[in-house]
């Protein structure tokens, strides 16, 4: 198999849908077996067919990644069925709900808390216990957002939490650093996703006004998102640790 994570073993979480899904397709194409994890179980076996229909290796396994259980079962899974974790993308998250700050709900701050910073941080707390006790380390990619690197109107709780991860993944890198474990981040830009559509669905002005504030003028593809986070776990990018990458067609350079 060839490829630039051939013989690789890949977990990628929220594997089920839009980024995770286009992630794991192209680690399978790039010849890495796959762990799909999601708490949709209908998605996340859905992308194990698509992988398996192109002649790749793939399981699913059910992982609701605010608990710590699960994303334990994530690693131990790839282990049982592959020998390692030698990459991971932690990509599972939620947008919730959209309004300004004084009218944003308790409940929607704990929901962007839980999935998207705590689900990270148990993600990467066991795939490091494993990856240490490999001779070649591994390589963690978590999804940010460019929502991590800058405010954005409206999503305050996302934000707060996108940031967070960038923290998470900056600190985990200098951890690891002497031990071959690399941690790095995406940053995506506004991608045709299921959950891009929820956002525009609910105001399609909203989703013009995204679009033409993007320097290329159009959304990213979730596999331009899939494409930087293989590469960021491949060994291509054996020096690149503790960065936040915006893969966002130019939106951070404005
Ligand atoms: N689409 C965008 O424009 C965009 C931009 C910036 C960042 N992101 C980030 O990219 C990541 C993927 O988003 P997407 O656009 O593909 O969204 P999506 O809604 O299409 O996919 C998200 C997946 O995560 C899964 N998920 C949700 N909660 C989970 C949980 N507790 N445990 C396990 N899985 C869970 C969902 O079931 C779904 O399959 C998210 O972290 C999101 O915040 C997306």
């Amino acid at each position: 198999m060839s490829g630039i994570v051939a013989g690789k073993v890949a977990v990628v979480t929220g594997g089920g849908s839009g980024i995770g899904r286009a992630a794991c397709e192209i680690f399978a194409r790039e010849g890495a077996s796959v762990v799909v994890g999601d708490i949709n179980i209908e998605g996340g076996e859905e992308t194990v067919r698509l992988i398996e229909q192109a002649g790749g290796k793939a399981v699913f396994v059910k992982c609701d990644v605010s608990q710590a259980a699960d994303c334990e079962a994530l690693v131990n899974t790839a282990v049982v069925n592959f020998g390692s974790v030698d990459c991971a993308f932690n990509n599972a998250g939620v947008e919730g709900e959209s309004c300004k700050l004084a009218d944003a709900s308790e409940e929607n701050f704990m929901l962007n808390y839980k999935v998207n910073i705590l689900g990270v941080f148990l993600c990467m707390k066991y795939q490091i216990k494993q990856m240490l006790q490999q001779e070649n380390g591994g390589a963690i990619v978590n999804t940010a957002s460019d929502a991590g690197l800058i405010g954005v109107k409206n999503l305050g709780q996302y934000s707060a939490a996108k940031h967070a991860v960038v923290g998470l993944t900056k600190s985990a890198a200098l951890d690891y650093a002497t031990k071959k474990i690399r941690v790095n981040a995406v940053c995506p830009g506004p991608i045709r996703t299921p959950m891009l559509q929820r956002i525009f669905d609910e105001s399609p002005k909203v989703g013009e006004a995204m679009i033409a504030a993007q320097p290329v003028k159009r959304l990213g593809e979730a596999s331009e998102i899939g494409d930087a986070a293989v590469y960021l776990c491949s060994d291509s990018a054996s020096y690149i640790t503790g960065h936040a990458l915006p893969v966002d067609g130019g939106y951070m350079a404005t």
